[in-house]
């Protein structure tokens, strides 16, 4: 396969301890929170299948047996929804394994995204792959893994997802320093720092959990020393490739100004659940006009 190959395979690296959502992910994995009635790991799988990825490989850890389990079969269940004739149910039941063909590996030593990512080499393989973080959710109206493919074929580099952030929170990410390429909808990037300070930061384009990477990167990160945190940077890894030039090298940013909800923190959770409820066909409507009523008796 060539650099330009048609994208296949989605990395989602699940191996995270969830610390910041304790102790409601004492026993059971972060990524299985609900966002209104599913776990939000279901919609970024749901994500990467519907951009044509049905081969996706999860990086996962101890306590994450959860995530196999929902994306496997319940036969019991499944017989005892098919005897009541509750197909709705039963449908949604199944829609989880019908999705795509999932894998798993998981990390060891929890060494960074960096690492998480290393642990792809041999499911990927020489092709160029997608890696989605699962903290971040992106509205399935909002086209942005399909574009990231269509830069990545175009330029045969890897391609990061940016949006524009307050100076004041860009060292909560990766932040890009960016380059415009004249009549193209990308740009290039110059350099990449993992959470600079507001004072180092070369501009407040932050990258989001949405990657399209040159299989090159594996290389790079088996020879990228801990970095921030003393963890392997995916970010650092990106840097060096950003700084090649020829077959592999080149790094190219989509700036994404669609809708992004954030699940990685307790109160962006909150947002996501209830923005994304609000916008559903069955509890929109009832959920919109509780909230008008109990926000009109907040205390300002
Ligand atoms: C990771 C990356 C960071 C990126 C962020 C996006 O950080 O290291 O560059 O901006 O994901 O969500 P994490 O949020 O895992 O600390």
């Amino acid at each position: 396969m060539t650099s330009a190959s048609r994208v296949r395979k989605a990395v989602i690296p699940a191996a995270g301890l969830g610390t910041r959502f304790l102790p409601a992910t004492k026993a059971m994995p972060k990524e299985m929170l609900p966002v209104v009635d599913k776990p939000a790991i279901q919609y970024v799988v749901q994500e990467a299948v519907s951009a044509g990825l049905q081969d996706v490989l999860m990086i996962t850890g101890r306590n994450k047996r959860a995530l196999e389990d929902h994306f496997d079969r319940v036969p019991v269940t499944e017989q005892l929804l098919e005897a009541k004739g509750d197909a709705e149910k039963l449908s949604a039941v199944q829609h989880a394994t019908d999705l795509g063909d999932i894998h798993y590996v998981r990390q060891g030593d929890p060494k960074g995204l960096g690492h998480a990512v290393l642990r792809a080499k041999t499911h990927v393989g020489n092709e160029p792959f997608a890696v989605l973080l699962g903290d971040d959710l992106i509205d399935e109206r909002d086209e942005l893994l399909t574009t990231m493919i269509e830069v990545q074929a175009k330029t045969g580099g890897s391609v990061v997802a940016l949006i524009e952030v307050e100076p004041s929170q860009i060292s909560s990410y990766g932040c890009a320093d960016v380059e415009v390429i004249e009549g193209e909808g990308y740009v290039r990037i110059r350099q990449l720092v993992e959470k600079p300070s507001p004072e180092e930061a070369p501009s407040n384009l932050a990258i989001i959990g949405r990657y399209v990477l040159h299989p090159d990167v594996f290389q790079v990160l088996e020879n990228t020393k801990p970095g921030r945190g003393n963890e392997i940077q995916l970010t650092d890894a990106l840097q060096t490739l950003a700084a090649r030039d020829g077959d592999g090298g080149g790094v190219y940013g989509v700036i994404f100004r669609g809708r992004r909800y954030d699940t990685g923190d307790k109160l962006s959770y909150l947002k996501a659940v209830v923005t994304l409820a609000c916008d559903s066909e069955d509890l929109g409507p009832d959920l919109r006009s509780w909230l008008t009523s109990f926000t009109a008796h907040l205390p300002a």
